[in-house]
């Protein structure tokens, strides 16, 4: 990159109030997200110390996008890909610049588009199949619901239905617990992270026991290479002729880290998007009761589908409104891997580039009123690539990301077409920021919706038969499924 800049990073402005030794250590530990809000007057950059470590916050969408674009100067790094990395080894989220794009070749065909119609009806059903054991008037650990039937969906999707009860009963306690620790092992310094405590033998025997299930599987795939139209069989089979002799197909240690790295990948952040969902149609009930409507005309007495994706607009916009006030990937990093011009400041190889979704999905410049829930902000708007950046952008963008937008619409709809779901008390709920944002202990009250007695609900609801679904608005074009009758898009490039 040409260094035509004389200004280096000391003149970026460093947040204030950073303390000896410490930074903003407290700051950032007490309340991140007020933290993170705080530099958003900032509008190109600031440095953040944590203890003797700077790193420099982006607070710009442009310049946030040219981090993006450039993965080959700007590298996945940080203290949050090194964790992760101690579990999923260098599969495709983590690896560096170097082994990226052969991998991102070899897995792409697992989210053609052919692929992801197979895989919405895996989740419709078990979106299905999960409501169908909630019971009227039940208080519900909402993110704890739906990591099970993310879980559950992610495992069949890749895996198939093939795995025996007690195999999926193991797996599912298993990833319960990494996912548990893996921010606390995030925070921990290294010295400590290495004693030899319960947790830690606990996290280290789920973890290899994952592993080895997953290895299992991968060797009988390897002994019966037919299609079991699951992902797995999709990277089995992958080839890449971009690869010289030896490299063109996953070897058995590549397939174990990225059928981990999906699932791992895929499971939690659906999940939670989920969750936010819920809790944003709970509290705001005009609009829960507006796609109940669209839910009830569209599905019209058939079985969910994902052939009718392309009529559940307004759910789309609810996925997307949820995603934009909170997206799992709060915080992404990014080290240098060489000296580099950003802004017109001259960065060091080696510095730490922080960037933020939940930062430029909340400024008031860039959204109207921007900590309001409003789905029909979308209505006819496409996202824009520069400010609305959930899945990322650039050649590292999430490789699910349609996959993930299908799931989530298609479960959305499964519970608002049964159940009416509602606040526990009247306590704002806040995140819980982790690795991710979470909405771990969120509770929500669930009504069974009755059809004829409840007028309030019903009013717009069609008899069936008598009322076509109406023409709905556009999804976002980012979003939008393709032509091909229930098979949705996936846009993913490898660059945009
Ligand atoms: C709502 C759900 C999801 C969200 C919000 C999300 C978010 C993201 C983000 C922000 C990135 C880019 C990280 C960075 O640049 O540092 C990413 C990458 C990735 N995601 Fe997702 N993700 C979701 C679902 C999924 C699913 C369902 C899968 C797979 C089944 C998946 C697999 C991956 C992989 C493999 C990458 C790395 C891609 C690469 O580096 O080439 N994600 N995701």
């Amino acid at each position: 990159m040409a260094d035509t800049s004389t200004a280096t990073a000391a003149s970026v402005p460093l947040a204030p109030r950073a303390l000896p030794l410490l930074g903003h250590a407290l700051p950032l530990l007490r309340d991140p997200l007020a933290f993170i809000m705080s530099l958003s007057g900032y509008r190109e950059m600031v440095r953040v110390r944590l203890g003797p470590s700077t790193a420099v916050m982006i607070c710009d969408p442009a310049l946030t996008r040219q981090v993006f674009l450039n993965d080959r100067v700007f590298d996945k790094g940080g203290p949050i890909y090194d964790r992760i990395r101690e579990v999923i080894g260098d599969g495709l989220s983590t690896c560096a610049y170097p082994l990226h794009r052969r991998q991102r070749r070899l897995c792409q065909p697992s989210f053609h588009p052919s692929r992801l119609a197979g895989y919405g009806a895996v989740f419709a059903r078990a979106a299905e199949l999960k409501t169908g054991t909630w019971r009227d008037g039940d208080v519900l650990d909402i993110t704890q619901e739906m990591m099970t039937l993310t879980t559950r969906g992610t495992m069949e999707t890749i895996f198939s239905g093939a795995l025996p009860a007690e195999t999926m009963r193991q797996a599912l306690a298993d990833t319960a617990t990494i996912v548990s620790a893996f921010f606390r092992r995030m925070m921990t310094p290294a010295l400590l992270r290495r004693l030899p405590t319960r947790q830690k033998r606990r996290y280290d025997r789920a973890r290899d026991r994952l592993a080895a299930t997953i290895s299992e599987i991968i060797a009988e795939r390897r002994a019966d290479p037919t299609d079991h139209a699951d992902l797995l069989s999709t990277l089995v089979a992958a080839v890449d002729e971009e690869s010289q002799d030896g490299e063109k197909q996953l070897n058995d240690a590549e397939l174990a880290d990225e059928a981990l790295t999906f699932f791992l990948g895929g499971m939690e952040t659906t999940a939670i998007t989920l969750a936010w969902a819920l809790h944003l149609l709970a509290t705001n009930p005009d609009v829960q009761h507006r796609l109940q409507a669209e839910t009830d005309t569209v599905l019209n007495g058939e079985k969910l589908d994902p052939a009718h994706l392309p009529s559940l607009g307004l759910a789309t916009r609810v996925v997307t409104e949820a995603l934009r006030l909170y997206p799992p990937a709060w915080m992404m990093t990014r080290v240098l891997r060489e000296d580099a011009e950003l802004g017109g400041v001259r960065l060091k190889g080696g510095s730490t580039i922080v960037l933020s979704p939940y930062l430029l999905h909340r400024r008031p410049d860039l959204y109207a009123e921007p900590d309001r829930f409003d789905p029909d902000r979308w209505l006819g708007a496409q996202p824009d690539r520069a400010t609305y950046i959930p899945f990322g952008a650039g050649a590292r963008k999430c490789i699910g990301d349609q996959f993930a937008l299908s799931e989530a619409i298609l479960a959305l709809t499964a519970i608002v077409a049964r159940w009416e779901v509602s606040p526990v008390g009247d306590e704002p709920f806040r995140p819980k920021v982790e690795t991710s944002l979470s909405s771990r202990g969120l509770s929500l009250r669930l009504g069974e919706r009755r059809t004829g007695g409840d007028a309030g609900l019903r009013a717009a609801v069609p008899r069936p038969g008598s009322v076509q679904p109406p023409v709905q608005p556009p999804v976002p074009r980012s979003f939008q499924p393709s032509t091909q009758p229930g098979v949705t898009a996936c846009p993913v490039t490898h660059q945009e």
